[in-house]
């Protein structure tokens, strides 16, 4: 089966094509228009995804060598996202559907994050435990089966990428921060020697909450000097790092716990974090821990098609409707 996968939900538009599990191509373009701004500014996202939407869609066909007519199933994804970013993916999905008449499924972003492990790793079969770390989601997913989730815990403030892209502001970097923190920590080869908080949220040992960290981060910042700051940005970036990677790690290993399961799949752009996949191949014991690589842990069509592929081989494909704050 070929599947032409459709991704616009934010700041990366993306098209992918798949021969079953296989990836034909998979382009991705990243708007760094957004970097200057700390954050995705929703208007400059649509019309960027508007440029280049029907580029990318040449792009992929040219080079899987096929043409629309070979293609089985168009998967796009419906929610959550920016309204208007959802919008150009879904109606350039429609238009290929309308004009073609190709089966078309809408998928859920979280489901192809989920997903996006069966890629390359077939042996995380179901059910196992998904932990989604993303710039908008911080959560745990017992998968029944694709597309069948229980939510464990999830966060109750801020994402853990989110953490990641305020704390990079106060310290001067670029959004999204994640990789440039930890590039910086990694500078820092001791032991970090700051101690921030991990927040523990009563009674919901699997629930995540990132806000205290945030904010102690910026008090400890407003007691110091420009210069002490610059001198000590590894050390802060390393320290901040490690609290943040402990409480995933902590929920992680308590979920496995408490659920039995044997296998863990970590996805979301968080999981290009090298400093929390050690962690976690650490902290696992006996349990199997399974990360995409690093192009299929951030937004991408990819993940977006083989999530629509499963739903196609289980009947279970639905009409897109654009839903910016659907829950998994
Ligand atoms: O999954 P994703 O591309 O978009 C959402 O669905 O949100 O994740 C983007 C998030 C951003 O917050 C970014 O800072 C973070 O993933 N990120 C990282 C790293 N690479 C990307 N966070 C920590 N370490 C990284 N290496
Ligand atoms: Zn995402």
């Amino acid at each position: 089966m070929i599947t032409l996968g459709i991704e616009t939900s934010c700041d990366e538009t993306s098209v992918a094509l798949l021969r079953g599990t296989t990836i034909l191509a998979n382009r991705i373009y990243t708007q760094e228009l957004h970097a200057g701004f700390g954050g995705v500014v929703p208007e400059i996202a649509s019309r960027a995804h508007i440029r280049k939407i029907d580029v990318l869609c040449d792009a992929v066909m040219a080079q899987g060598n096929l043409t629309l007519c070979d293609i089985d199933l168009l998967a796009v994804t419906d929610g959550p996202g920016l309204a208007g970013a959802l919008l150009v993916g879904i109606s350039f999905a429609l238009g290929l559907h309308c004009a073609h008449k190709i089966p078309i499924t809408g998928v859920h972003h979280l489901d192809g994050h989920i997903s996006a492990i069966a890629l390359e790793h077939p042996s995380c079969t179901c059910p196992f435990l998904a932990l989604v770390v993303s710039g908008g989601h911080t959560a745990l997913y017992r998968v029944e089966e694709p597309g069948v989730y229980t939510v464990l815990g999830a966060t109750i403030d801020d994402a853990a990428g989110e953490a990641f892209d305020k704390v990079g502001k106060m310290l001067g970097f670029a959004y999204p921060a994640g990789r440039a923190i930890e590039i910086c920590a990694r500078q820092y080869t001791d032991s970090p020697s700051i101690t921030f908080p991990r927040a523990r949220v009563d009674g919901r040992e699997l629930s995540f909450s990132f806000s205290g960290l945030k904010t102690a981060l910026k008090y400890f910042l407003a007691g110091k000097t420009a210069e002490y700051i610059e001198q000590n940005k590894p050390l802060i970036c390393a320290s901040f790092q490690q609290a943040l990677i402990g409480a995933l790690v902590h929920n992680v290993v308590a979920a496995l716990r408490t659920s039995a399961l044997k296998r863990v799949a970590v996805v979301g752009g968080v999981a290009c974090n090298q400093a929390l996949r050690t962690a976690l191949q650490d902290a696992v014991g006996e349990a199997a821990v399974f990360f995409p690589a690093p192009q299929l842990c951030t937004d991408n069509a990819a993940m977006i098609a083989i999530a629509g592929a499963q739903m196609a081989r289980m009947g279970r494909t639905r009409f897109p409707s654009c839903q910016p704050s659907k829950s998994l």
